[in-house]
């Protein structure tokens, strides 16, 4: 087995970063990241990576060429390394039996054929993708039934965020490993604790058996996202009894057993993880008969739901239960600050009630305007303006819809803005952005999540 060389199929938002800061960490070995998307692999040859994420430029630009390589040639790639991740979409099926919840898995099955059919000696495949329980079992069945090579299956899955990844990477929570307890799994992990120990204490590197791991990466999302729908449920109670969702956070959070992440009431999640895998979770419990269970986790998609509907329906109660024809203005789109991606961001589904309700829409976003595009299509009354005090002329209302720094007072000219819109002068802070008594101050009606709102008599 010649080791010191990795492939990684699949260029996305996670084989890309994952593999930049890899191979930064790991000069001795040569990385080679794979993907059928000529035109992503492409860009990531390029001066303009396939996405934004901060960090990411500087540390692609060290590496690329000297041991950090991007091609499509999957094959070559599967024939020359003999550990290969693998880190393909891993979408929610939208066909057949578990429709809208199981994983789609043929990406993942396709590829484990690719290798069958090209492997000519051992490979360590590593899954990065998050998949359901007990994939690396079905896995090793496909690479490993009726023929003379093996084909260990690792499970190591990824924990970054969006927005912060190069951080996320270099300096992880855990790195998990799970491996089959037998000889071939123990000398597979080994393999693999030894590449990220490069960089990663012994102690923050978790091995696990293949199936904790695999679950572990869904429960962890589930887990996230459950604290932003708690949150966001308080956040409505806020609104109506006149206690401050912020001041609830906070002392909550305060309780070192709480902890204060991820309680920032929100227009919801989103982002193309959080759904779909908390959705493949709730499959898992009702395959195995665990009905409760299933309506628990699913209850959490249900109360992100809600939010989004929510906050509409509170821009249409403010606004004289119409805005037809009226301009309204968004602040951002993308799912969440710093990054480019609208992948089941709030946004779409805010943007597309609005368009029903016959809005005009003004989207800007300092990233993600043009991927909000792609995603809404050529629809009637949606203009893009990039220039937030341009975007806000002659609007009715202001919806900050992504925490984007640049939306808060310190960074905007709220005064400039309130003078060229249409009075009254509505202000929607799903983020809680804005210095709302400022604002108020200033003019606006403020309507903030979680928040009474301040409105001029
Ligand atoms: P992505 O869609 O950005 O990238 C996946 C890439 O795989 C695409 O470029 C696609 O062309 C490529 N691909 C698909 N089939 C292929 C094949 N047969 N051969 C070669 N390339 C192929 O997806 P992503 O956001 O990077 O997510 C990948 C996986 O990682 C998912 O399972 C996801 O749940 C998980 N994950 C994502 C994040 C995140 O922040 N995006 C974080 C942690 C885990
Ligand atoms: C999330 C997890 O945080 C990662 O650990 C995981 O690897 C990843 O999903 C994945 O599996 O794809 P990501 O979706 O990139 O990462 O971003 P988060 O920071 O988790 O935010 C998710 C959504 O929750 C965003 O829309 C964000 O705005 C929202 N959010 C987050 C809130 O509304 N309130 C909070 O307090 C925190």
């Amino acid at each position: 087995m010649s080791l010191k060389k990795i492939a990684c199929i699949g260029a996305g938002y996670v084989g890309g970063p994952t593999m930049a800061v890899m191979a930064d960490k790991c000069p001795d070995y040569t990385i080679t990241v794979v993907d059928i998307n000529q035109e992503r692999i492409d860009a990531w040859n390029s001066k303009k990576l396939p996405f934004y994420e901060p960090d990411l430029d500087s540390i692609v630009k060290k590496v690329r060429g000297k041991n950090l390589f991007f091609s499509t040639k999957v094959e070559k790639a599967i024939d020359e390394n003999d550990i290969i991740f693998v880190a393909v979409n891993t979408p929610t099926k939208t066909y057949g039996v578990g429709q809208n919840m199981a994983a789609d898995l043929q990406y993942w099955e396709i590829i484990a054929r690719q290798i069958r059919n090209v492997a000519k000696r051992d490979k360590i495949i590593i899954e990065k993708s998050t998949l359901p329980v007990k994939t690396a079992e079905a896995m090793e069945t496909i690479l490993n039934t009726d023929t003379n090579i093996h084909c260990e299956v690792l499970s190591n899955p990824e924990f970054l965020a969006e927005g912060t990844a190069v951080h996320d990477l270099i300096k992880p929570d855990r790195v998990l490993i799970g491996s089959r307890n037998t000889v071939s799994g123990i000398k597979a992990r080994d393999e693999v604790v030894e590449i990220y120990s490069n960089w990663v204490s012994k102690d923050k590197i978790i091995t696990t058996n293949t199936f904790s791991s695999e679950l572990s990466k869904l429960v962890n999302n589930a887990f996230l996202a459950q604290r932003v729908s708690s949150i966001n449920a308080i956040a409505g109670v806020c609104e109506a009894t006149g206690a401050d969702v912020q001041e609830v956070a906070k002392a909550v959070g305060a309780d070192s057993r709480i902890g204060s992440k991820f309680l920032q009431a929100s227009v919801g999640f989103g982002g193309s993880c959080f759904r779909k895998d908390i959705m493949n979770l709730v499959y898992i419990c009702r395959m195995n008969h665990l009905n409760e269970a299933a309506t628990y986790f699913e209850n959490i998609i249900n109360m992100n739901n809600y939010q989004q509907h929510r906050f509409v329906n509170n821009v249409l109660k403010a606004m004289f239960n119409t805005v037809a024809g009226r301009k309204i203005c968004m602040y951002g789109c993308a799912f969440k600050a710093n990054t480019d991606d609208v992948r089941d961001s709030p946004a779409i589904p805010i943007a597309q009630a609005l368009i029903d309700e016959k809005a005009n829409l003004v989207i800007s976003d300092p990233k993600a305007m043009s991927n909000m595009e792609d995603e809404l299509g050529n629809v009637k009354n949606v203009t893009y303006i990039k220039d937030p005090i341009e975007a806000a002329k002659d609007c009715h209302a202001i919806l900050i819809i992504t925490e984007w720094e640049l939306y808060s007072n310190s960074e905007l000219d709220y005064e400039k803005i309130f003078t060229d819109m249409v009075k009254p002068a509505y202000l929607f802070d799903g983020r809680n952005m804005v210095n709302r008594k400022d604002c108020y101050d200033i003019g606006f009606n403020v309507y903030s999540i979680g928040k009474k709102p301040l409105i001029h008599s």
